[in-house]
């Protein structure tokens, strides 16, 4: 598959890896095109680094970009007509760090999926902090990548690419799970401190 990330940040790395290591074509996208081509060959293989005038070339496209993420959603709206779009982000209200910015009964892949209404939306990856994923596992155990979607066919598009790089997917279902995902997303930031795990930890369901 070939798959598009913007953001070359933690989250670029982290996913990148796993998707890289899948054997899937990697294009990274950032606001500066030597951070982009810097993580890209850091990837290595067939992965590549854009700018943000280049354009979008995979058919999954991941936004591995801050909360709230209008400005990069109207920059490439017209490019993502069709493609799934995988939102990652756990929308925190970084004001106070004490609960999330989105509104009550909506999310952050909702508010997505209604700005990008001709593209089909998908939670993916919010719960697995990037170092994690870049190494793939934590204490030998495989990681949970929890996806929420209403087209079946892109999650099972996302759900080919985290399996393909090593990783369990859980389905939580429709895309409106998606706030729940977000919210377990900020727990598991909140219970870094009092866990000493340093982002390290994964959220992960036992069977
Ligand atoms: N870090 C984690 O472990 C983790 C875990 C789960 C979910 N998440 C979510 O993942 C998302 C990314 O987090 P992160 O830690 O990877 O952030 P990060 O390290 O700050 O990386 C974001 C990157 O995206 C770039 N960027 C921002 N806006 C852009 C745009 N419009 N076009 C192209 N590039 C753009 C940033 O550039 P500048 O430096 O110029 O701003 C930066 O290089 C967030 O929504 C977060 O909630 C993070």
């Amino acid at each position: 598959m070939k798959v598009t990330i913007i953001g070359a940040g933690n989250m670029g790395r982290g996913i990148g890896t796993r998707i890289a290591a899948g054997g899937h074509d990697v294009q990274i996208v950032d606001r500066d095109p030597e951070e982009a081509k810097a993580l890209a060959q850091e990837l290595g293989g067939s992965a590549k680094g854009s700018g943000p005038d280049d354009p979008i070339e995979g058919e999954v496209v991941i936004f591995a970009i801050y909360y709230p993420q209008q400005q990069a959603l109207d920059q490439y709206a017209d490019q993502l007509e069709g493609k799934v779009v995988v939102d990652i982000s756990n929308p925190v209200d970084v004001e106070t760090w004490d609960s999330l910015a989105t509104p009550p009964g909506t999310s952050s892949a909702e508010e997505m999926a209604a700005r990008l209404s001709a593209s089909r939306v998908v939670k993916a990856f919010n719960t697995t902090f990037s170092g994690t994923l870049v190494k793939g596992d934590v204490g030998g155990q495989q990681l949970d990548v929890f996806i929420a979607g209403d087209d079946e066919p892109a999650k099972q598009q996302v759900r080919e690419l985290a399996e393909s790089g090593g990783l369990n997917v859980v389905d939580a279902g429709p895309l409106k799970r998606a706030q729940q995902l977000e919210q377990a997303g900020f727990l598991h930031i909140k219970v870094q401190e009092p866990l000493g795990t340093g982002y390290g930890s994964a959220l992960k369901v036992v069977t």
